[in-house]
């Protein structure tokens, strides 16, 4: 006893206070072992009245599993391209026909379909004579469809004339899908989304989205050009945006 402490008293003082503190933090060390904290819920960017993140996702790549069941099931890949090609493609030429008569698309356009699947939409623009249309989707779909994440867009900036999408519903962070797009938009180039208001979008979704002003937020490097009412496989209203020019100067009230 007496070779412990004076072995103790003659350590440096700093050694002992080291040791006491070592000492005082055992019982939080304990506790934290035995208590180890819940995960931490999966962060989400935006969530206001009228747009909502659905939670349940623990990961980023938990989203994306989820997306991808569906879109990779042999089944339903049959069907959208048998059945539901001829069923859609019509459905989708109307809506674009309407936005080019309306000057939001032109023929000349460089055209995008973002979440495209197996590019139906795509197929649609280049029968009415948008030639120049690819898609994007988590999985591709050779040659209508590109690989590509809505939240990274692999795509330069100032590339596309116009963006169409109708699964604004599918992004986890709806603040990146819309600067994506801005992103890669010309400036004045069109982006038009067909979203649900009025009814749920389909269990696959990753939010919801009750009003256009969320929207008119995001879209804040862009103006607003006009919201109707469309019938578009469950989704009821069409949303339209111009990217502001080179010399937009934004007005201070
Ligand atoms: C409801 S489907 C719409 C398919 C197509 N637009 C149509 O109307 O037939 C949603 C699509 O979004 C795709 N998707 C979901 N999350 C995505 C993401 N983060 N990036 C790109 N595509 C995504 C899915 O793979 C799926 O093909």
């Amino acid at each position: 006893m007496y070779a412990v402490m004076k072995i103790t008293l003659t350590k440096p003082f700093i050694l002992r206070c080291f040791l006491v503190c070592l000492f005082l933090s055992l019982p939080f060390l304990f506790f934290y072992l035995l208590f180890p904290q819940q995960q931490q819920p999966f962060h989400h960017s935006v969530t206001t009245k009228d747009l909502t993140i659905r939670p349940g996702y623990s990961s980023y790549q938990s989203y994306i599993q989820r997306q991808l069941n569906k879109t990779l099931n042999p089944r339903l890949r049959k069907i959208w391209t048998t059945r539901d090609w001829d069923r859609k493609i019509p459905v989708f030429a109307r809506f674009f026909n309407d936005l080019r008569d309306k000057n939001l698309l032109r023929n000349t356009s460089k055209a995008l379909c973002i979440g495209a699947r197996v590019g139906q939409e795509v197929e649609a623009l280049r029968r009415i004579g948008v030639a120049d249309s690819v898609g994007m989707d988590l999985v591709p779909y050779p040659p209508l469809v590109v690989e590509g994440d809505f939240h990274n867009q692999p795509f330069r900036n100032d590339t596309f004339d116009f963006e169409f999408s109708n699964v604004f519903d599918h992004a986890l962070y709806p603040q990146r899908f819309v600067a994506e797009i801005e992103r890669t938009l010309k400036p004045e180039g069109v982006c038009v989304l067909h979203v649900a208001l009025s009814r749920r979008a389909d269990k696959y979704s990753a939010n919801d989205l009750y009003s256009v002003q969320p929207l008119v937020e995001l879209f804040n490097h862009s103006a607003l050009v006009h919201v109707r009412t469309v019938d578009g496989f469950g989704l009821d209203t069409e949303v339209a945006f111009r990217k502001n020019g080179p010399t937009h100067h934004h007005h201070r009230l």
